[in-house]
């Protein structure tokens, strides 16, 4: 045990118990590296972290400054300003042709505040929330740290890498509170269907739980049509945020949508551990809805998906295998297995030798994570075409 972590007089640890439960990302390690590599002078692409290379759009920035000029620099109501919530109705109302009440919008700092709101509002201690592994590492944690058990459920080409009604329904147990699912998924870009999510919300209705589904990547579709389990029944918990899709990864803004029923529980714990989400960030989401801004964002959509119809053939073509084409995120989940043995040596091996940063499978749960490695495409074509070039060397000379 860490000297530094124990009480002097007492002997006893200092850290709390949960921390044994909660495991670092590793892909930040990877990037601590690649930046040191970086500080000698040598060129890194990287492809590692889920953040959009764009700067935010000029409309969302003119937003904030505006509201920075404004005075609008103090906390705001712990659920969001009024404008932004409407704002947000309005988004599903002309979007998906749902009418939500801006009273179960409740504006979070990222989605991540919105995890960690709906968890401690749902899960009691030692009791169990079904999880897709692979999937965002940060979900287990934030089940851990309401002191619940996260039931992580291998998912696989089979199952499009989703739960599905089937897989809840055989992990479900006397202790499950809920099912969490993010659709398109990440690490694989992989969406549930719309009928299969209907199936998989009737499990959970049948065992007295909660769905909570994850739509963080909804706006960034390339092809497919996408809907809202707000569609399916407004008892489903969504969650969605301003980072990908929005741009806006460094302004910690994001919303969840509750059950009536939910509302206020939400509200009371927003207020006690948050106050409320950033005011200037409030005031520049409100410009993120406006036609200008949403055209921006159309774009950065299809640069993503030439991106996606670029790097999945050439990652093919290198002897990665991704069997299924993902419709949505920014990333493609490859199964490394014929070009090696261990991707998280690969992927720390091919950052030293050719300075391409991938993130490997361990991040995102423990099915076979050792045969995946996960590539964001958050950066442009040219620089995929030399990351692409850097691998295809790395993988005639490396000795592995
Ligand atoms: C599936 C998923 N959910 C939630 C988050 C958290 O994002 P934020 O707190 O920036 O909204 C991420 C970030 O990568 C994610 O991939």
């Amino acid at each position: 045990m860490n000297k530094d972590a124990m009480n002097e007089e007492t002997g006893m640890n200092a850290i709390a118990d949960r921390m044994k439960h909660i495991v670092p990302f590793y892909v930040m390690e990877l990037l601590t590296r690649a930046k040191e590599i970086e500080a000698t002078g040598r060129s890194v692409i990287h492809m590692e972290v889920g953040e959009p290379d764009f700067v935010t759009a000029a409309p969302i920035v003119q937003g904030g400054k505006a509201a920075l000029d404004a005075g609008h620099t103090g906390y705001t109501p712990a659920a969001g300003i009024v404008q932004l919530r409407e704002a947000i109705a309005g988004y599903y109302r002309t979007r998906f042709g749902i009418d939500i009440d801006p009273r179960r919008i409740v504006v979070t700092p990222g989605s991540s505040g919105a995890l960690q709101l709906i968890l401690s509002v749902l899960v009691n201690p030692g009791q169990e929330f079904i999880l897709a592994d692979p999937g965002y590492p940060c979900n287990k944690n934030f089940v851990e740290l309401v002191s619940g058990v996260p039931v992580a459920v291998p998912v696989n080409l089979e199952n499009n890498y989703q739960l599905n009604a089937d897989l809840v329904a055989a992990h479900w147990s006397g202790r499950t509170r809920g099912v969490l699912v993010a659709s398109p998924s990440n690490p694989t870009g992989t969406i549930i269907s719309k009928p299969e999510l209907e199936k998989v919300f009737q499990v959970v209705l049948k065992g007295g739980g909660n769905l909570v589904v994850d739509e963080i990547y909804q706006g960034l579709v390339y092809g497919v049509d996408n809907y809202t389990a707000l569609d399916i029944s407004d008892q489903i918990f969504v969650i969605n945020s301003f980072s990908k899709y929005f741009g806006m990864t460094g302004w910690r803004l994001g919303w969840l949508v509750a059950p009536e029923a939910y509302v206020d529980s939400i509200d009371c714990l927003a207020q006690n551990i948050f106050l409320s989400s950033s005011a200037p960030a409030q005031y520049g989401a409100v410009e993120a809805f406006s036609p200008a801004c949403l055209k921006i964002l159309e774009e950065r959509r299809q640069a993503f998906w030439q991106r996606r119809d670029f790097l999945l053939p050439a990652l093919r073509g290198l002897g990665f295998e991704i069997p299924v084409v993902p419709d949505g995120a920014f990333y493609l989940y490859a199964d490394c297995s014929r070009l090696t043995r261990d991707s998280f040596a690969f992927a720390y091996d091919l950052l030293e030798a050719e300075g391409v940063a991938i993130t490997p499978g361990r991040d995102f749960g423990s099915n076979k994570p050792e045969r995946y490695v996960r590539f964001a495409y958050t950066t442009g074509i040219e620089k995929m075409k030399e990351a692409v070039a850097r691998i295809a060397r790395y993988l005639e000379t490396a000795d592995r």
